[in-house]
């Protein structure tokens, strides 16, 4: 079955952006569109965030060509699923659905593994404030692997 599958975050620089280079590399094959917004605008147009990128290339995943850009209404007709890394980037996306539509907006921390070491995580903690990029890819890796299992 084909899926899209549209991750959101505050920056996208960091945590979506990773979420959909892991995503790609999981999903290769099977025909899923992944793609990656940011609730803001504020870094519209720029790369993943340096640091993002070079903990992500050291597992393989490439995120040079991936480039910033803002979350908008018009995404919930684009998309089978919104996957959102937190609260906050829930309620900024879900201000922003137009009348009767229907999008599943589910967060991604729904999809990790309830027996490994992420069970429970209500959140995907943002690395540009906790610098914690690698751990910030564990979390991402358990959670993209649970909800590729589940398309
Ligand atoms: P992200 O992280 O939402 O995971 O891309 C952030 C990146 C930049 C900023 C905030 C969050 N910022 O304030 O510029």
């Amino acid at each position: 079955m084909s899926q899209s599958i549209l991750f959101v975050c505050l920056g996208n620089i960091c945590r979506s952006p990773a979420a959909e280079a892991v995503t790609r590399a999981f999903a290769q094959g099977r025909g899923v569109r992944v793609d990656s917004a940011g609730t803001s605008g504020w870094h519209i147009g720029e790369p993943p965030y340096g640091a993002m990128q070079a903990a992500a290339r050291a597992r393989g995943y490439d995120m040079s060509t991936l480039r910033a850009r803002q979350f908008s209404t018009r995404d919930f007709g684009r998309f089978d699923m919104i996957v959102v890394m937190d609260d906050e980037n829930r309620a900024e996306v879900e201000a922003l659905r137009p009348a009767g539509d229907g999008t599943t907006v589910v967060l991604f921390t729904n999809f990790a593994d309830v027996a490994g070491p992420f069970a429970g995580a209500d959140h995907v903690p943002d690395p540009y404030y906790t610098r914690d990029f690698d751990g910030t890819l564990d979390l991402i890796e358990d959670c993209a692997r649970g909800l590729i299992a589940r398309l």
